[in-house]
């Protein structure tokens, strides 16, 4: 398999009910998704989109077929080991912001960071880091509601990306904004894409479309049309691994992934 192919989905079906009541939110689908592809999905309500993403993202279980994420079979693998992979590699932006609304916006950002490890300083600071690329620095102490739903979809991408994963998953993320805001949030997928991120995104609305590398129309649980207008070569190389080149000073304000060990930081430092 190509080192490039970050999704490869055969014979996905996901079947609701059974006899008369069956019905299938996806039927054999097949698709192949590369790293640094933006592909938007739309089609008809009811048509399987929100289905597809939430089994590509972990969330939910074909009834059969088989889901590749980097090569390695997850179609069947346990309820735990999902919830890992998705935490660490998986990114979530949804149509209502699904921001906790008692937690400030910085906490609700380094929530997806609990499963890694670091301390809450750590945490926090990575958090804010992230919020500051979505100039929202300042307003970091807000509650959710004391924002517009623009910025609070802002926040919520930068939940999404702040543990760095290969794929974002966005489900009709501008459908409650209005259209300047819509063109906000669509200039910060854009330049999370442009770092070489995959994103993956319905929606309903067809000028967003020129943001796309890919478009697939859905139809009944399968692919209707399916359109590339960037080549695979001319997708973007993935962040990471320019980061590695880069010194940290350039990369500050991007996203800190260089995975670290306070722990043995500090004792090394106790010794000098
Ligand atoms: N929990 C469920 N139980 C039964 N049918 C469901 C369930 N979830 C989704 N469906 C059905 O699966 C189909 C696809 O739904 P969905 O993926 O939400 O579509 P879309 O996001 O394209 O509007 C729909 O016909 C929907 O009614
Ligand atoms: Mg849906």
């Amino acid at each position: 398999m190509s080192e490039n192919i970050l999704i490869e989905l055969r014979g996905l079906t996901k079947r609701y009910g059974y006899g008369d009541t069956e019905s299938f939110a996806l039927k054999d689908f097949d698709l192949t998704i590369k790293r640094g592809e933006f592909i938007m999905i739309m089609g008809p309500s009811g048509c399987g989109k929100t289905t597809l993403l939430n089994i590509i993202g972990l969330l939910d279980r074909a009834t059969r077929g088989e889901f590749f994420l980097n090569g390695e079979n997850v179609a069947s693998i346990s309820a735990r080991r999902q919830a890992r992979l998705r935490a660490k590699k998986i990114g979530f932006v949804f149509q209502n912001f699904n921001l906790i609304e008692d937690l400030p916006i910085l906490e609700n950002v380094a929530l997806p960071m609990v499963y890694t490890g670091y301390s809450k300083t750590r945490r926090l600071k990575q958090a804010s880091n992230t919020l500051s690329r979505f100039h929202l620095q300042e307003r970091e102490y807000y509650l959710p509601y004391q924002l517009s739903g623009g910025q609070q979809q802002r926040v919520a991408i930068a939940r999404a990306i702040v543990n760095n994963p290969e794929i974002i998953l966005a489900d009709e993320p501008t459908g409650n904004l209005d259209s300047r805001s819509s063109h906000i949030v669509m200039e910060e997928l854009k330049a999370i894409h442009d770092e070489g991120n995959t994103i993956i995104m319905v929606t309903h609305n067809p000028s967003l479309t020129v943001y796309a590398t890919r478009v697939i129309n859905m139809l009944d649980g399968q692919i209707d049309t399916d359109v590339k207008t960037v080549a695979d070569h001319n997708l973007p190389q993935p962040i990471s691994v320019k980061i590695k080149k880069k010194k940290k000073d350039n990369f500050e304000t991007l996203i800190d992934n260089t995975p670290k060990k306070p722990r043995k930081r500090k004792k090394a430092r106790r010794k000098k």
